[in-house]
């Protein structure tokens, strides 16, 4: 097997990057082999899947920063369970572009590190941060020979309607420069309230800017994903509550990930590779 590669991003501030990032590789990880990484400082996804706050001084030392400068990340992934395993983040990911210069490391960087463990896994799942920074840049740039994928975010809010092009321009620069097998796999709506008149419009707008990119799951806000982070996946009585819209994305994910073809692509990508 090799790893697909999916990064989910767009730079508006919480659009649910973290939370979707978390249950899309659980729900993928009752059937297939996930590694999900942090490449956000907040390291939100990492506290979400391990319930760890005190990230900077449990994960000192041990986190995707020090995977990548090892060029290595077998010794920074932990299990979080049978199938799902985990490259936690901690604040100090935020010194990730000052030493990429010091080490002389490029936007490939990452690439190198999971390149070990690449053939581990049926899919390595990337939380990225509220930023066109290196953090999301290097995710995109990430190739894998099954496909490298990138959700893009959206809450449905006018700041994050202008940030979708902006996002697909950094997913266009990381495909031409780096990974010519990335595709983006689709624009998530989440986080839409039920009532909110302007829903429809969002919608309509999108699609037109963006005929068939659209995920036609929508994930509504609820309570019980929020509360997720609290009462975790195990033993919570309302689990199916909170993973309700998300079950129906994760089926149209893999759908849209599969009639992908990334083969095309593949000659290119591999010669991309052996450059890198
Ligand atoms: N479907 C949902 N229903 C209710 N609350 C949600 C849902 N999805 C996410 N949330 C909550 O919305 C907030 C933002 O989610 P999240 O942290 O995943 O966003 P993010 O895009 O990762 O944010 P950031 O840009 O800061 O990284 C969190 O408090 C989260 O618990
Ligand atoms: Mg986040």
């Amino acid at each position: 097997m090799t790893a697909k590669i999916v990064t989910f991003g767009i730079s508006k501030g919480g659009c649910s990057k973290s939370i979707s990032s978390g249950i899309t590789s659980y729900l993928l990880s009752k059937n297939e082999k996930v590694l999900t990484v942090d490449m956000d400082g907040q390291g939100n996804l990492t506290s979400f899947l391990t319930s760890e706050y005190d990230i900077c001084n449990v994960f000192e030392k041990k986190t995707v920063l020090e995977a990548i400068l090892d060029g290595d990340a077998r010794k920074y992934i932990i299990k979080i369970s049978e199938n799902l395993d985990l490259i936690p983040a901690n604040d100090f990911l935020a010194t990730l572009p000052r030493m990429m210069y010091e080490n002389g490391l490029g936007l490939d960087a990452l690439q190198k590190a999971l390149e070990p463990v690449m053939e581990d896994y049926d899919w390595i799942i990337i939380d990225t941060p509220p930023a066109l920074s290196e953090h999301t840049v290097m995710p995109l740039s990430t190739y894998s020979k099954a496909g490298s994928y990138a959700v893009v975010m959206f809450d449905g809010s006018m700041f994050a309607y202008y940030a979708i092009p902006k996002f697909l321009e950094i997913i266009e620069g990381a495909k031409e420069r780096f990974n010519p097998n990335l595709e983006t796999a689709g624009i998530l709506f989440s986080l839409i309230d039920a009532r909110a008149k302007e829903n429809e419009i969002m919608e309509e707008s999108v699609d037109e800017d963006y005929p068939g990119v659209r995920f036609k799951t929508i994930i509504k806000r609820k309570a019980a994903t929020r509360r997720l982070a609290i009462t975790g996946f195990d033993e919570n009585p309302e689990l199916k509550n909170a993973l309700e819209y998300y079950i129906p994305f994760v089926k149209e994910l893999k759908k849209r990930v599969k009639q992908e073809q990334p083969q095309k692509n593949d000659k290119k990508a591999e010669r991309h590779a052996n450059i890198l």
